[in-house]
């Protein structure tokens, strides 16, 4: 089986980012307190969907929220460690966008990449960073309330 046969040519309907108006910043999307350890939440009124979870380390990451193989919400799948599973055929993704478990596979295969969101907390609050060219959070960049 090739890389292309393992990853879907058709997908969920992401919303593509680059399309908002929103300018660069923090965008808050949740309370900590809605994000406990081992859990993960569906974002739906962002620039794209997102899936954010707080891992094993208690460090929250991001990434768009439907899988890269066959296109499951990841919010459906589970926290394992600081990676996400997929609830479909249980492909694992960490907070880098990478793929790193396959339990049925030798091999990852080199597409198997997704985008990740950069996610920080403050003052009890979620943000996630926005930026329509996908330039590196800032970390002193401004807050804004998405929720
Ligand atoms: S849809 Fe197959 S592992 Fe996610």
């Amino acid at each position: 089986m090739t890389d292309q046969e393992l990853i879907a040519p058709e997908l969920p309907e992401q919303k593509d980012p680059a399309a908002s108006n929103l300018e660069s910043g923090w965008y808050k999307i949740a309370k900590s307190q809605d994000i406990p350890s081992k859990t993960a939440i569906q974002v739906d009124d962002f620039p794209t969907q997102i899936v954010v979870w707080r891992g094993e380390d208690a460090v929250l990451r991001g990434l768009d929220l439907y899988c890269k193989h066959m296109g499951a919400s990841l919010a459906c799948g589970e926290v394992d460690e600081n990676s996400i599973r997929c609830p479909f055929h249980a492909w694992r993704w960490g907070g880098d966008g990478q793929c790193d478990d396959i339990p049925y596979a030798k091999k990852i295969p080199a597409k198997a990449t997704t985008r990740s969101w950069e996610v920080s907390e403050d003052n009890g609050m979620v943000y996630v960073w926005f930026d329509r060219d996908q330039k590196p959070a800032d970390p002193d960049g401004q807050k804004f309330n998405l929720r």
